[in-house]
């Protein structure tokens, strides 16, 4: 009953052959329309009808088992960042995850539910709305005998127009570790702008976080419930280079702000205890 065929909805949802011929589903709303990979439950694509695509995705992502997506929204769990001997950001977004069930709410929008294989001790599930908005909700059960404690991160990639003329709003005052001096900070500006690599964790933030892009005369907003941590990333010239996924140039028009419960924000859930992340993007015309 798993194959994502059964969970088929004439018109709505199409179970397709997506990039890299890996099996994926096409979402249709009368307001928008969706991808998402089985692998890694990853939403590759969402826009609304006659607006330009809200999530950036690189020319050069691999779409093949076992290689992480470059692009769109990857899973991040159970921990953040690099670890000695496991692939960097968890196992959930390297995952071919199990489509469990398609529904269309009353209002039109689209619900999907995805599960992480069985893990020991671990029950993990994906929950995401296609409509006017694209909401997702990942929810980790601690099912084991012992207390559980893990990272947890939707990381978006939003498309810009340009990275030279965005701003984001949201973070200020807000204490971050900067990953590239290995330092903390707290945020002065209203606003962060970009004239280089960014790469930072802002810490014990529940903010709704906004980012003003001129060029495609848009906010985009970044809505989260049950996440402490807010992590804002561009890798700019170098690191675009050494990124073999990624084009030399396409930093210009992505930006990832990325919510979740990483680093001091970690989540520890006791036996039986259950945690849910929820994160809701969408853009409204610039005024
Ligand atoms: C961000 C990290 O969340 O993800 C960056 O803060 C990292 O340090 C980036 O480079 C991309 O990671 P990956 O594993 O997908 O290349």
């Amino acid at each position: 009953m798993n194959s994502p065929k059964h969970h088929e909805i004439p018109g709505r949802v199409t179970a397709i052959a997506g990039k890299g011929n890996l099996p994926a589903l096409r979402i249709e709303t009368d307001s928008s329309n969706a991808e998402i990979h089985l692998l890694g439950a990853h939403i590759t694509h969402f826009q609304k009808n006659g607006g330009e695509p809200l999530l950036f995705m690189s020319a050069e992502s691999e779409f093949e088992p076992g290689k992480p997506i470059r692009g769109g929204v990857p899973i991040i769990f159970p921990w953040f960042g690099p670890r000695e001997g496991l692939a960097a950001h968890g196992f959930a977004r390297l995952a071919s995850w199990d489509l469990l069930d398609t529904i269309v709410l009353p209002e039109g929008s689209i619900r999907l539910t995805f599960r992480l294989p069985a893990e020991d001790a671990i029950a993990a599930e994906f929950r995401v709305t296609v409509g006017e908005s694209l909401a997702m909700e990942l929810s980790v059960t601690n099912t084991g005998a012992s207390d559980f404690t893990f990272e947890n991160c939707l990381h978006t990639y939003f498309q810009i127009g340009d990275i030279h003329q965005i701003d984001i709003a949201g973070l200020q005052g807000t204490r971050y570790l900067d990953s590239l001096l290995a330092s903390e900070f707290t945020e002065t500006g209203e606003t962060i702008r970009f004239s280089g690599e960014v790469d930072r964790v802002y810490q014990n933030t529940a903010a709704t976080v906004e980012i003003h892009d001129p060029s495609l005369r848009r906010t985009i907003h970044v809505r989260k419930r049950g996440s402490k941590s807010t992590v804002v990333w561009n890798p700019w010239i170098a690191k675009s280079k050494r990124m073999p996924d990624f084009g030399d140039e396409e930093y210009h028009q992505m930006v990832c702000v990325e919510s979740g419960n990483v680093k001091a924000n970690a989540i520890t859930l006791a036996p039986g205890e259950q945690s849910v992340l929820k994160v809701e993007v969408d853009s409204t015309p610039l005024g």
